[in-house]
């Protein structure tokens, strides 16, 4: 028997030490939280990613009364993003969260299965995919969807 240590990585960064295109789709999904739906949860989401051409798709947390049946921003804005541009690769994606009316101190953490979705993402166009998440007091940015997810479900494993 033996531990095996899995490793990820992230930047804990101020905004102002962001680059001009990190902090423009930080923007935006600040922006994006004004059209999230959450009238259950008063928690507004706001995704916003970059398409290797530059095109940039928004997102929003969009629920519904009967719970389940509501989608998370990050994964409107991915499933958007494939739906309308399956060719283009996703390069970055930045999430903010905004709970009764502010910000939140410290980023939203992705639930597990947004995690699911944008490691496929990522797997799928065979690079890396950033992942920005906005707090007011700190940001974090990882190099890759995968730093978030260790040991992921991929196309292989259903090879066997
Ligand atoms: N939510 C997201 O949009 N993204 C996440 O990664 C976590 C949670 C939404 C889902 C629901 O509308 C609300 O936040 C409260 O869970």
């Amino acid at each position: 028997m033996k531990t095996i240590e899995l490793k990820s990585k992230m930047l804990k960064c101020s905004y102002d030490e962001l680059t001009a295109d990190q902090r423009a789709l930080v923007d935006i999904a600040k922006e994006q939280t004004n059209n999230s739906y959450s009238p259950y949860s008063n928690f507004r989401v706001g995704a916003a990613l970059r398409l290797s051409d530059g095109t940039i798709v928004r997102g929003s947390n969009q629920e519904n009364a009967a719970y389940p049946s509501g989608l998370c921003a990050e994964r409107t804005a991915l499933f958007a993003a494939g739906a309308v541009y399956p060719d283009l690769p996703v390069v970055s994606l930045a999430i903010a969260c905004n709970a009764n009316g502010q910000f939140t101190k410290v980023p939203g953490s992705p639930c597990g299965a947004c995690r699911q979705v944008m490691t496929e993402t990522e797997h799928r166009y065979g690079g890396k995919m950033e992942v920005i998440l906005y707090g007011e007091d700190e940001i974090y940015v990882f190099e890759s969807a995968k730093d978030l997810l260790p040991l992921i479900f991929v196309s292989e494993n259903l090879e066997g």
